[in-house]
């Protein structure tokens, strides 16, 4: 479909580039014009940008309310804007939608590349409802019965968590979704563990195959915005220079999904804490059980 803008498709899976616009103080037919264009990309890039804090703030809330982040410290007065600092590594190198772990995770991440090393620190994007998709239909018929446990550990905070559909629906587009990543997904709820994890490690190395993902090398001034709900991200951690971003991320919706066709897994004969993720999945359940007598 045309656009009003320059835009260039990055890759055949997800992604485009787009010039012509002016993101600063942009009006409601530019965000409009963006939200479509995002529905249909699920990541876009517009270079030279340059938008200060408050530029930056006003862009990311013409698309709905700002979350701060739940366990970033370094983020400006009013817990919106962060800044993410980092030189050899030290960035976010595994695959994940941004605040999977949340009741609502993040709808939209804007970011701007403030500062870029001389060479590497590329950020790639998968497309989760392709891989859904393209996935064999007994395999998307048993992703569609089961749910995850998702935590906040790789920001030292296992015990926020949360657990979602392993496959959600998109409320825009109808399109069926893979949510599960490697950074903060733990555990498939109806499975062992050992099931649990030789399939969640398919999954991803599914979602992550090359032809399901774009790459992207950063300039100064670049902003990206993704929808979190249909893509995953993953930072290369490959660089030696220092690498400044500033992020925002916009509140999220609840991911709906088929009801889990199957009850929580249980170990016949005994309880089936044999791994750490066992018993933390029985607490929380155990919690939540509690929770609902009140
Ligand atoms: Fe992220």
């Amino acid at each position: 479909m045309g656009s009003r803008f320059q835009v260039r498709r990055l890759a055949s899976a997800l992604g485009a580039e787009v010039r012509d616009v002016k993101l600063a103080g942009c009006d409601g037919e530019v965000i409009a014009e963006i939200r479509r264009l995002l529905l249909e990309h699920q990541v876009l890039f517009f270079p030279d940008q340059h938008l200060d804090d408050a530029e930056h703030v006003a862009f990311g809330e013409n698309f709905g309310e700002l979350e701060g982040h739940p366990h970033l410290a370094n983020a400006d007065e009013e817990q919106r804007l962060f800044v993410l600092k980092a030189s050899r590594g030290g960035v976010a190198d595994e695959w994940h939608s941004d605040l999977s772990f949340l009741p609502q995770p993040a709808l939209f991440s804007v970011l701007q590349l403030m500062k870029c090393p001389e060479v590497g620190g590329d950020t790639l994007w998968a497309n989760t409802a392709l891989a859904f998709e393209e996935l064999s239909p007994p395999l998307r018929d048993l992703c569609e019965g089961l749910s995850a446990l998702h935590n906040a550990e790789p920001h030292g905070r296992p015990e926020v968590m949360h657990i979602h559909p392993v496959v959600r629906v998109h409320p825009e587009t109808g399109r069926k979704i893979l949510f599960v990543n490697e950074h903060f997904t733990r555990r498939i709820v109806e499975l062992s563990v050992e099931e649990s994890t030789l399939l969640l490690d398919y999954l991803q190395s599914w979602i992550t195959r090359p032809r399901f993902t774009v790459r992207y090398s950063w300039r100064p001034g670049t902003v990206a915005i993704w929808d979190n709900r249909c893509t995953q991200h993953n930072v290369l951690n490959d660089f030696e220079g220092e690498r400044i971003i500033q992020r925002i991320t916009i509140m999220g919706d609840e991911p709906r999904g088929e009801e889990p066709r199957w009850t929580p897994y249980a170990r016949p004969g005994g309880p089936s804490d044999t791994s750490r993720y066992d018993r933390m999945l029985r607490n929380f359940l155990k919690e939540q059980a509690e929770a609902r007598r009140g």
